[in-house]
């Protein structure tokens, strides 16, 4: 039987336990040089102490003006690797592996002059007015990507994850409401995404899973369902991805009618959805911080890995606890023996 302290192997990478610190944006670079900071490290270490299987560093950008602001990691100059691979490193020591969250914000980029997107549509009215990228510029993009992913290889990382959700550049390409180009981009949704998931697969080792979040349905009035995204990410897995990591959202104004749920795993059915309508593991998330919850969802087999955010905000030792909790064993740093007893150390 398998349950959240069960390790998990998949390709070169293997976890300790079904438990992922997903990605959370700290706008704390201070210099707006896209260097991660003392605060970047004291704060994926602690969690690593803290028991996460995987720890999916932030939403990292491929270029500054892909930015949600100017105090966001980037990974567009080899001058962001070292202060990356001394968080990586470090978290190595507690058995945590590390991955991170390569991105572009396209229109939601809040600092840039000029953002760009797909189509000339701003968010909302207190965003700027996106210019839409040529044709030979949206080619270009993957390639963008492509770089700060051989980047962080060479950081060290474990997996990489693509961000395909909550309204960023991928998902601005493959939502019909954001995306009114005439031209090859505008005709095929998963186009762009394909092609940047290729660019990804080029410059990952063969055996290093790329992960991709990607964004289960839409909150406008109209937003894409289901059946879209189980599409679009046949497609990717076509390409290239191995795991999907499900969320849902971030496109636009949330219409009355498509309110996401505020009950505890209100994401996990798209999670088994897409597992099984496309066959790769899948992490679920969203709201699953109560560990027999978490528990259940992975014994249930409704999804493979679970991440547990705002819950780590609050309790770095969210997975240390869980374990205790939940009476399993897992690996414990023998400073802390005497906060958790009932733990191996
Ligand atoms: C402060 C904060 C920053 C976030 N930044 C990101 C991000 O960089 N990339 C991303 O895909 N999701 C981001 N999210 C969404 C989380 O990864 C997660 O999906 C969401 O919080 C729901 O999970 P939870 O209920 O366990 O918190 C962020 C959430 C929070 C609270």
């Amino acid at each position: 039987m398998i349950d959240l302290f069960t390790p998990w192997t998949f390709k070169g990478l293997d976890l300790k336990n079904r438990v992922v610190m997903p990605p959370m944006c700290q706008y704390s670079v201070e210099k707006k040089d896209g260097i991660a900071t003392d605060w970047h490290f004291v704060h994926y270490v602690s969690r690593a102490i803290g028991g996460a299987g995987l720890i999916i560093i932030e939403m990292t950008d491929v270029e500054p003006d892909g930015r949600i602001t100017d105090n966001d990691l980037g990974l567009w100059s080899d001058k962001q690797i070292p202060a990356l691979t001394r968080i990586v490193d470090e978290c190595h020591k507690y058995g945590a592996k590390v991955a991170i969250q390569i991105a572009h914000a396209g229109r939601k980029a809040e600092d840039a002059a000029v953002p760009v997107a797909p189509s000339a549509i701003a968010f909302n009215e207190h965003y700027k007015t996106p210019r839409a990228l040529t044709t030979e510029e949206v080619k270009a993009m993957p390639e963008k990507y492509a770089a700060a992913i051989a980047r962080a290889v060479k950081a060290g990382f474990d997996a990489i994850e693509l961000h395909g959700a909550h309204g960023y550049l991928i998902h601005q390409f493959q939502s019909a409401y954001t995306n009114k180009r005439t031209d090859a981009y505008g005709n095929d949704l998963a186009k762009f995404g394909v092609e940047v998931v290729q660019a990804a697969k080029s410059v990952m080792p063969a055996d290093m899973p790329l992960i991709m979040r990607i964004s289960a349905i839409e909150y406008i009035a109209g937003g894409y369902g289901l059946d879209h995204s189980i599409a679009l990410a046949k497609k990717y897995k076509e390409a290239g991805v191995d795991v999907f990591h499900v969320s849902a959202g971030g496109e636009g104004p949330i219409a009355a009618a498509g309110k996401p749920g505020t009950h505890a795993a209100y994401q996990v059915p798209f999670a088994r959805e897409i597992k099984q309508a496309v066959g790769t593991p899948v992490i679920a998330v969203g709201r699953l911080e109560d560990p027999q919850l978490a528990n259940a969802v992975i014994g249930n087999e409704e999804a493979d890995l679970i991440a547990v955010g705002r819950g780590m905000l609050r309790n770095p030792y969210w997975a240390l606890q869980a374990a205790s909790e939940l009476h399993k064993e897992t690996e414990l740093p023998r400073q802390y023996r005497y906060g958790f007893p009932s733990l191996r150390h």
